[in-house]
């Protein structure tokens, strides 16, 4: 695709129905494959990220069928059913599959490798080498380990305790999918504070995990204990739908309703910083799905404020956070966003290409160590020419900007948003209002 340029239209209105969540469609692949039995998944993300899971499980024996755009059959071929790949697996631009898959494959009696794009191969995976050769891992790549390609000997694994140093759910869900092929339980405890759609899949599957505000425990599977196949509808995804609420919180005549979004708290993040910033929001509906909470999002207009984006909040809004600063860019006054040095190691360092391209629409943007300092500007933002770097997030986080910006802004690659939002531009066009 070639670039975007976007102008700022005279009002937003509409209804979007976000695509499935990105972290759900992945474990409902990934962790069907290993269940017994078949599950149906319906709104399933088609995003280039999700599909990276379906191509690596199908890679490994495991028959997944396409029966609709957004629907699935994952036929589980058991926690010991997977057959060495006869290539490397491919993960893509997705962090998760390669973090999750490393998980579930160092307890296989086999050889694998799992890599990815330029951008995943420069991502760390120290973080979950380290933890899995404690288990008894054998598994390797560049830089000792902290690069992929990483290579898997498949051993036997044992549980133990972990305590985790940063909140990230990637982490924690390799440690848990290896805890399925270990010999004793596996006791989380430190940052278990991340997005917890593992935990509940697992415990939804029939496993025997114990989950308290403090520590995680997964037993190992007996005949009674062993995943089974769990159907399910993938909820919206919010981290989608943040990009609508930032649209209508920033856009002087905007009305955006997001029906289906998932709520769990772990993911809500955004909308307690948008409220702190002063958005006008209502959630309606507010219902259980499965095993997650829904609900439906509206957000108008409004006057935003500066606020600080910072501790337990930043595991719950992490990738919100372009389109956040974004809405911080619109405020009055100023936004300090800080513990969030994870950014860092995103597609990519996503302190450093926030702020590249806040700067360019003339923002003022100090980067810090660990976050940012976001002079607001109370919506006069310049329109220019923004490179999305590949990252999905940025590209989106951008054309959202171009909606209140003065003059032309042009958006550069902007097909990465297929990673996790194949349809944006098309959701965008239909918003826009200008007669
Ligand atoms: C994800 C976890 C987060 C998040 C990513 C998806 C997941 O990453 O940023 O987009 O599905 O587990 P970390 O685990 O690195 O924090």
């Amino acid at each position: 695709m070639t670039n975007i340029t976007l102008t700022a239209p005279k009002r937003l209105r509409g209804v979007i129905h976000v695509p499935g969540d990105k972290s759900i469609s992945h474990r409902a692949v990934l962790l069907n494959a290993v269940a017994t039995g078949t599950a149906h998944i319906t709104n399933f993300l088609p995003g280039a990220d999700c599909l990276s899971s379906v191509a690596c499980v199908r890679a490994l024996g495991a028959r997944v069928d396409q029966t609709g755009e957004r629907e699935l059959l994952v036929h589980g071929v058991g926690l010991n059913g997977f057959q060495e790949p006869v290539d490397v697996l491919d993960c893509g631009n997705s962090g998760t599959t390669l973090r999750l898959l490393a998980g579930l494959l160092a307890g296989q009696p086999f050889f694998s490798v799992l890599t990815g794009d330029a951008s995943l191969r420069s991502r760390p995976q120290r973080r979950i080498v380290t933890p899995l050769r404690a288990m008894g891992a054998q598994i390797d790549g560049r830089a000792d380990g902290d690069r992929a390609p990483l290579a898997i000997r498949g051993s036997s694994l044992r549980g133990g305790h972990y305590q985790l140093p940063i909140a990230s759910a990637q982490v924690k869900s390799a440690l848990l999918l290896a805890a399925l092929n270990a010999s004793e339980p596996l006791v989380l405890t430190g940052r278990i504070d991340s997005r917890d759609h593992t935990e509940r899949m697992l415990a939804a599957m029939g496993l025997d995990i114990t989950v308290t505000t403090d520590q995680i425990v997964l037993r190992p599977p007996t005949a009674a204990t062993a995943p089974t196949a769990l159907s399910l509808r993938v909820p919206g995804d919010p981290s989608s739908a943040a990009f609508w609420w930032v649209a209508a919180a920033i856009h002087p005549d905007a009305e955006l309703m997001t029906p289906g979004v998932c709520l769990n708290p772990t993911r809500t993040g955004a909308l307690d910083a948008l409220r702190a910033m002063g958005a006008t929001i209502e959630v309606m509906n507010e219902r259980l799905e499965g095993s997650e909470p829904v609900g439906d999002v509206l957000v108008r207009s409004s006057m935003l404020r500066g606020t600080t984006i910072a501790g337990e909040m930043i595991p719950r809004l992490i990738d919100e956070i372009p389109v956040l600063a974004v809405a911080a860019a619109c405020a009055e006054g100023e936004t300090v966003i800080r513990d969030a040095q994870e950014l860092r190691a995103k597609e990519t360092d996503r302190i450093a290409t926030v702020a590249a391209g806040l700067s360019a629409m003339g923002v003022a943007v100090e980067p810090t160590v660990d976050g940012m300092i976001i002079a607001g500007r109370s919506g006069i933002l310049h329109g220019a020419t923004l490179d999305s770097y590949h990252d999905h997030r940025l590209a989106m986080a951008w054309a959202i900007a171009a909606l209140v910006a003065r003059g032309e802004t042009t958006i550069l690659e902007p097909a990465a948003v297929a990673v996790s939002y194949p349809g944006f531009w098309q959701a965008l066009a239909a918003v826009q209002e200008d007669a």
